[in-house]
């Protein structure tokens, strides 16, 4: 079977007030009744031949993920705990090393949990061909053809293959700087990175070990050491921390020679500002996308999310109102990137 790797451990500070550090983007309901990390298992579940997910998330989500699974009914997830925050290479490398525990060397299909993917049908083909890949010792990539020269991103310059097989990465860099996303966009011949990966644990591993030994190591530690209580698995602490912090894109899928990528036309995004939450929503008839208890009056191409009050508006136009217990953000839709500094101002001013 494939199995899951499902990463919840980012912070998602782009979509404050309603994302923090306590509760990220993951584990909200941004879209729809269901929280992120729950459209997530609700799209693996629609593919042939998934088997027991596998979670990455920090100690401090532990219920809050284990809650969320239940209450759509998934009972045969593992959940990995990391003491601490050590990025994705590492992250990837405990489920990894778990999926192997058994003698088994099983196909992973890494993703995140806080992305969204509209087009269920296309993505599952997509899954198909990566999957067919990896068996041949490939490390996956899915494809996005970018929309703008964003820095935020990994860029991949492919090079051909028939139709229906995945294709050879010529080039892989993780966030150029805003010059080079230009050039490349302009060049007409990159992707996107979508931040998903499907390969076989036992090459995954191999490669990091070769770029990334220390990583392996504190990881076999981590896991050896671990303390198992209900479906959680507490990886040891003073092991973990040993680990570098380094995501995957760096760690390993720069340098390999193995890198392949499926292109994915099937509307994703990955939820990174609320302006990308708006363009994800449904919308109404004057492109408004409202959540909560929300009246509007002449107002349009408006983002209005409430948790706790009525929230109202008059005459506005690409605006994002958000509302929680205890903030509230109105932004210009095209200041939506901007917002990290206004968190960082709050954290030395508070
Ligand atoms: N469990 C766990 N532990 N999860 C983590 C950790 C960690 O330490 N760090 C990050 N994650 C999770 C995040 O929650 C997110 O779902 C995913 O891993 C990717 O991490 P990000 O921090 O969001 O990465 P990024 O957005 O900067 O870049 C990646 O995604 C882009 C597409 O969204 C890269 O893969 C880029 O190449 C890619 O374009
Ligand atoms: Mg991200």
């Amino acid at each position: 079977p494939l199995i899951p790797v499902v990463l919840c451990g980012g912070s998602g500070t782009r979509l404050w007030p309603l994302s923090r550090d306590t509760y990220p983007k993951q584990f909200l309901p941004l879209l729809g009744e269901e929280t992120l990390l729950q459209q997530t298992m609700q799209r693996l579940r629609k593919i042939d031949g998934m088997g027991a997910p596998l979670l990455v998330c920090n100690e401090s989500s532990r219920f809050i993920a284990a809650e969320q699974l239940r209450e759509i009914g998934i009972t045969d997830a593992n959940i990995l705990l990391e003491p601490m925050r050590r990025n994705t290479a590492p992250a990837i490398a405990v489920a990894a090393l778990q999926a192997m525990a058994h003698g088994d060397d099983p196909i992973l299909m890494v993703l995140p949990s806080d992305h969204v993917i509209k087009n269920q049908a296309t993505f599952s083909a997509a899954v198909n061909i990566a999957k067919q890949a990896a068996e041949e010792g490939k490390l996956v990539t899915f494809g996005i053809s970018p929309l703008g020269p964003e820095t935020g991103y990994g860029y991949i310059r492919a090079g051909t293959a028939s139709a229906g097989q995945a294709q050879p990465v010529l080039e892989f860099v993780e966030k150029p700087d805003r010059a080079t996303a230009e050039k490349y966009l302009a060049s007409g011949n990159y992707f996107w990175n979508s931040g998903m990966f499907v390969f076989r644990a036992s090459r995954y591993l191999e490669e990091l070990s070769r770029f990334h030994p220390e990583i392996v190591a504190a990881c076999q530690n981590a896991l050896a050491l671990a303390k198992n209580d209900l479906d959680f698995i507490r990886l040891d602490s003073a092991s973990y921390i040993a680990s570098p912090d380094k995501a995957i894109d760096y760690a390993v899928m720069e340098r390999t020679e193995y890198a392949c990528v499926v292109p994915l036309d099937a509307g994703w995004s990955d939820i990174g500002s609320w302006t990308a939450v708006w363009e994800a929503a449904a919308k109404n008839a004057d492109n408004n996308a409202t959540h909560g208890d929300v009246i509007l009056q002449d107002c349009d191409n408006c983002l209005v999310h409430g948790t706790t009050r009525l929230v109202s508006a008059i005459g506005l136009r690409d605006i994002v109102i958000v509302e929680t217990a205890d903030a509230v953000l109105v932004m210009h839709k095209d200041h939506a990137q901007n917002i990290k500094q206004l968190v960082e101002k709050l954290s030395t001013t508070q």
